[in-house]
């Protein structure tokens, strides 16, 4: 058997699942959600779910890769006591897949969105009247055109492609040790920048202020749902990282970081976004592709057109953390279906990695032409792009994440969970009989329910 790699460092196991977790839901979905759906109010329910349901599963997903040294496809079989549970990983992977696979289109705009920064083509953009409308010309065009976005997916692939063969120890971890950091230093400038505008107060309210009016059980959902997936649970990307962790990680302090960072991340991405929003007027907050690369490059001007240079830094920094966040995340998706084939098909690190790379070029492609040539094409009624984005967010994550608490709560032996728990004896773990309770009953029952919300059952109710 081939020898495994490990990470180094306890703060490189850290920081490359925090950099898994960290992306694009921290920056565009959590600031609005939590703005419109009750401020402070929405964070205090979203920190419940991350303690009641995330780090639960964190730590579930931790010690399953840790225990079984070995790639998500192959770690549930090795630790079930029939093999029939192998097919958690199994789903874990073809997620991976499919996630990576339009993930890195929207890494691409990131890119190209960085590109134009540096270029300054949103200060003349800006200058116009009814900029608005050349904003969105500017994204809908991009995003139509037959061959831009592909070149960009192409080199976010390259790159991730690149950090991959260069190993867990040299690639990963060595990257994660770079970027992290990076982006927090991105972070905190921009709320610098974006709280000396004159929307600061306004904007920070839209996003703390608590009304506890607006929770309802469907805030209750968008928060589970949310929290999830910027955990990036249920893809396997944890448990394969875990796989690589030293014998001496504490992988509930690791679970506990991950968490608060993930979450603190979220929060600093909306006071940079709400104040420099706020100070334009006339804007409403907006959710995901149109709040970030529509309204913000134009808001980046008007906000802080003032001094030039600095909405030009301003900017450059944001689109830079978008492509950082991105790529932290396309890194860990990528490594879960690498290390699946080269430990299960026998083959080289570097050729398992063409293959993901190669594969999620094409399902890529797909993803990125339903904006355009292929947008009358529909499956279900949705483009490609949205299939994957739905059959992953609501479907399989999901699903693998019910099967993993189910599987840890009840099947596996709780020897194991506790031998991982506290390193073998080394380490105290106080909260056992609650964190079984917790794998057991709250876990599933919750993503049981975001599910049934998802697919639109609970609503009927
Ligand atoms: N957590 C990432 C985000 O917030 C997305 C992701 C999900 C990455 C699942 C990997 C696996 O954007």
């Amino acid at each position: 058997m081939k020898q495994r790699s490990n990470f180094g460092s306890k703060i490189g196991a850290i920081l490359v699942a925090a950099g898994s977790a960290v992306g694009l839901g921290n920056i565009w979905r959590f600031p609005t959600e939590a703005g419109n759906n009750g401020g402070g109010a929405f964070l205090i329910i979203y920190i419940i779910c991350v303690l009641a349901v995330c780090i639960p599963l964190l730590l579930a997903e931790f010690l399953i890769g840790r225990h079984s040294h070995a790639n998500t496809g192959s770690a549930y079989k090795i630790l079930s006591p029939n093999k029939h549970w192998g097919f958690i990983g199994k789903i874990e992977v073809c997620g991976a897949f499919l996630i990576l696979s339009y993930y890195s289109v929207v890494a691409g705009w990131t890119l190209f969105y960085m590109v134009q920064s540096l270029l300054n083509q949103f200060n003349s953009m800006a200058k116009h009247s009814g900029s608005e409308q050349i904003f969105s010309d500017n994204f809908n065009n991009f995003v139509s055109n037959p061959w831009q976005p592909l070149l960009c997916l192409a080199a976010f692939l390259l790159i991730t492609h690149f950090v991959i063969v260069k190993g867990v120890k040299g690639g990963i971890e060595k990257s994660a040790k770079l970027l992290m950091p990076f982006l927090f230093v991105l972070l905190v400038v921009l709320m610098v920048c974006s709280l000396s505008t004159q929307g600061a107060a306004k904007g920070l309210e839209f996003l703390l202020a608590p009304d506890f009016s607006k929770i309802n059980s469907k805030v209750v959902m968008a928060a589970m749902a949310q929290s999830f997936y910027s955990m990036s649970l249920g893809m396997g990307c944890m448990c394969t990282y875990a796989s690589y962790f030293s014998d001496r990680t504490d992988i509930t302090k690791t679970a506990l970081t991950v968490g608060v960072i993930d979450t603190l991340v979220a929060v600093m991405a909306g006071v940079v976004i709400f104040p420099a929003v706020f100070s334009v007027a006339g804007l409403s907050p907006d959710a995901g592709p149109s709040l970030v690369f529509i309204a913000l490059p134009n808001v980046f001007q008007m906000a802080l057109g003032g001094i030039p240079v600095l909405a030009y830094v301003c900017s450059l920094a944001f689109y830079i953390l978008l492509v950082v966040a991105t790529l932290t995340s396309t890194i860990s998706l990528h490594e879960v279906i690498t290390a699946f084939l080269s430990e299960t098909r026998n083959m080289s690190r570097k050729r398992a990695a063409a293959l993901v790379t190669a594969g999620c070029l094409v399902l890529g492609t797909l993803c990125s032409l339903s904006m355009g040539v292929l947008a009358d094409f529909k499956i279900a009624g949705m483009s490609i792009f949205d299939l994957f984005d739905y059959v992953t967010a609501k479907l399989m994550l999901l699903a693998a994440g019910f099967f993993t608490s189910i599987f840890t709560g009840w099947v596996l032996q709780q020897k194991i969970i506790k031998y991982e728990l506290t390193n073998g004896g080394m380490l105290k773990f106080r909260w056992f009989k609650l964190l079984i309770f917790l794998l057991r009953f709250v876990v599933p029952v919750a993503i049981a329910l975001v599910f049934l919300d998802g697919i639109g059952i609970l609503s009927i109710f």
